[in-house]
């Protein structure tokens, strides 16, 4: 873990107590019991939507004998469920919306293991999600290599007046081959690839189909084949940043599955019927679930499960950056 870049000024008066940190967007607080609950947590799995967090959980559990799936407070902005020693998180859609998760759940989890260092090394962090992909069959799963953004390069923010933060895009490369692994048997097509993250749906994505459009057929195809040649396999909305901020802290463990629901280099609209998308969708799930299966069941003589196994019931509840790869 880079402790540099972590914002001890902060985080640590929570540790000390003399200060209570809000995780505002979740509807909890560092103070709640709930959180006592959830020290032993092992991975942290983040999706757009809420209702894949449920599904999620409610699998988990029965994979963990039906263990206790422990309900965040709030669902308005974010939902969250904790069960067998995994947090499972929505995102919502785009940087801006999972970067709130994103932060808030790094505080949550530097509070959670006492902002132990080590500890917080062993969390395995994932965003599972959907994509559209460049020369694959729709159905296909990516595990991302690299987050980078519709110019090919990598996240930045405004650096108050004087410039910009740039963000270290790449995804830990044992993890990428780990999951591919899990999946070998699987029947599912999953490969690795570069990811591109748009800031919108339709104008980073070079679609011709929004309500504003600035692309014309070359200038898209253009871009299309530009990302290809550059081995970007697919297109959504949040991993630039996702893998940006956890390289930023220094995460060693985390990755993206995103399955893909069309082939954009044959069109923009997803024109898929509702059962093929909930099928596509559905794979990036199971990819997930082949990889906690092999890291997380099959593991656990050496690395004992929660004791949150319960009956089924319902419980209420700096300034040191990562160096631009990209020159400036
Ligand atoms: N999500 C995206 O961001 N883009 C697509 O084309 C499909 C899903």
């Amino acid at each position: 873990m880079n402790t540099g870049n972590i914002n001890h000024a902060f985080l640590d008066r929570i540790l000390d107590g003399s200060q209570t940190d809000v995780y505002y967007h979740f509807g909890l607080s560092s103070g709640d019991h709930l959180l006592e609950r959830m020290r032993r947590v092992r991975a942290i799995i983040t999706a757009g939507s809420g209702e894949r967090i449920m599904e999620f959980a409610e699998k988990w559990s029965t994979l963990n004998g039906g263990a206790e799936i422990l309900d965040f407070p709030k669902d308005d902005r974010f939902t969250a469920r904790y069960t067998a020693g995994i947090l499972f998180a929505s995102h919502g859609m785009g940087m801006p919306s999972a970067s709130i998760a994103v932060q808030e759940l790094m505080r949550m989890l530097y509070f959670l293991k006492n902002g132990d260092l080590e500890a917080m090394d062993k969390v395995f962090w994932a965003r599972v999600g959907t994509s559209g992909g460049i020369g694959l069959p729709s159905g296909s799963v990516v595990v991302s290599t690299e987050g980078l953004m519709a110019d090919l390069k990598p996240y930045r923010l405004l650096k108050g007046a004087d410039g910009e933060y740039w963000f270290n895009g790449r995804f830990p490369v044992t993890t990428c081959q780990e999951i591919i692994k899990a999946n070998t048997d699987s029947g599912l097509k999953v490969l690795s690839g570069k990811t591109v993250a748009g800031n919108d749906f339709y104008l980073e994505q070079f679609r011709l189909d929004g309500a504003i459009s600035f692309e014309t057929p070359e200038t898209k195809m253009d871009w299309l084949q530009l990302l290809y040649d550059n081995g970007v396999r697919n297109i959504e909305m949040e991993g630039a940043m996702f893998a940006g901020y956890l390289n930023h802290w220094g995460f060693s463990r985390f990755a993206m599955i995103c399955a893909t629901l069309l082939n954009r280099l044959e069109g923009d609209q997803v024109t898929s019927t509702p059962e093929q998308l909930q099928q596509f969708s559905k794979v990036s799930g199971l990819v997930l679930f082949n990889y906690l299966k092999t890291f997380f069941l099959e593991h656990k003589s050496k690395q004992p499960l929660p004791k949150d196994r319960k009956s089924r019931s319902r419980n209420q509840t700096g300034k040191d950056y990562a160096r631009p790869p990209w020159p400036r």
